[in-house]
């Protein structure tokens, strides 16, 4: 364990190291991830069928001492066909817990789900999951228990000048990752959208 890890959105050519990912967490973590015990095969196609288009992913590529690069944690947020709710499910590797890479790969995703309108985020979550209840909160996310599930939620988001600079930011760091071509269309995407903020006509 070496450098620091980078946090990356993710494209659809990561699906085989999301698969890995997935499949190398502890059982008792895949069934928190997924709400419940789920088989390999229910694994690999929730990653067939990921989108990656109005949907995002964020991931946590630790490099080791030999140059092996291995994805370690992942973030899904799935966006609702009017683009106003987002779910996020979110996991990280049992050696990498409690460094903080969840909370980095969740706050990125958030200020990712205000830049493109989304209004709120939910996560759901086993009652007895009080890493992930402790973690939501301390993203200031309120919290409510059913009986099978709780539930975690983020209201009343909006974009704002700070959190498209932010965002381009993270892009920018990602630039070893990413095609000059990529940078400038989200360069252009950013800049309209940062536009369009400041006529008033995002709210
Ligand atoms: C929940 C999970 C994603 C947290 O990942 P992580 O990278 O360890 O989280 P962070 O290091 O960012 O933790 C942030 C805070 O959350 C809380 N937290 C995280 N893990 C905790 C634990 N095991 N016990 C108590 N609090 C915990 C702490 O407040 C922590 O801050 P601190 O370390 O400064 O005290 C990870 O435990 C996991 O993958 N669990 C299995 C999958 C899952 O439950 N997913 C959620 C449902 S989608």
């Amino acid at each position: 364990m070496s450098s620091i890890p980078l946090l990356n959105q993710l494209r659809a050519e990561h699906r085989p190291a999301i698969l890995a990912h997935l499949l190398r967490l502890e059982m008792e973590d895949r069934t928190q991830r997924f709400g419940q015990p789920v088989a390999t095969e229910i694994v690999e196609r929730y990653v067939e069928q990921l989108d990656f288009s109005r949907d995002a992913h964020f991931g946590i590529l630790h490099r080791d001492q030999d140059g092996s690069t291995q994805l370690i944690g992942h973030t899904h947020l799935g966006i609702d066909a009017r683009g106003l709710c987002g779910e996020i499910g979110v996991s990280v590797e049992r050696p990498f817990q409690r460094r903080g890479l969840a909370t980095r790969m969740l706050t990125r995703a958030i200020v990712h789900a205000r830049n493109v309108g989304v209004r709120e985020i939910v996560m759901y979550f086993l009652p007895y999951n009080t890493s992930l209840m402790e973690l939501a909160r301390s993203l200031g996310m309120s919290l409510s228990l059913g009986s099978g599930e709780g539930m975690a939620r983020l209201a009343n988001l909006s974009a704002s000048p700070v959190s498209m600079a932010s965002e381009w930011l993270d892009l920018c760091n990602e630039v070893g990752e990413r095609t000059v071509g990529e940078l400038a269309q989200v360069a252009g995407s950013t800049s309209e959208q940062m536009r369009r903020l400041l006529a008033g006509q995002l709210t």
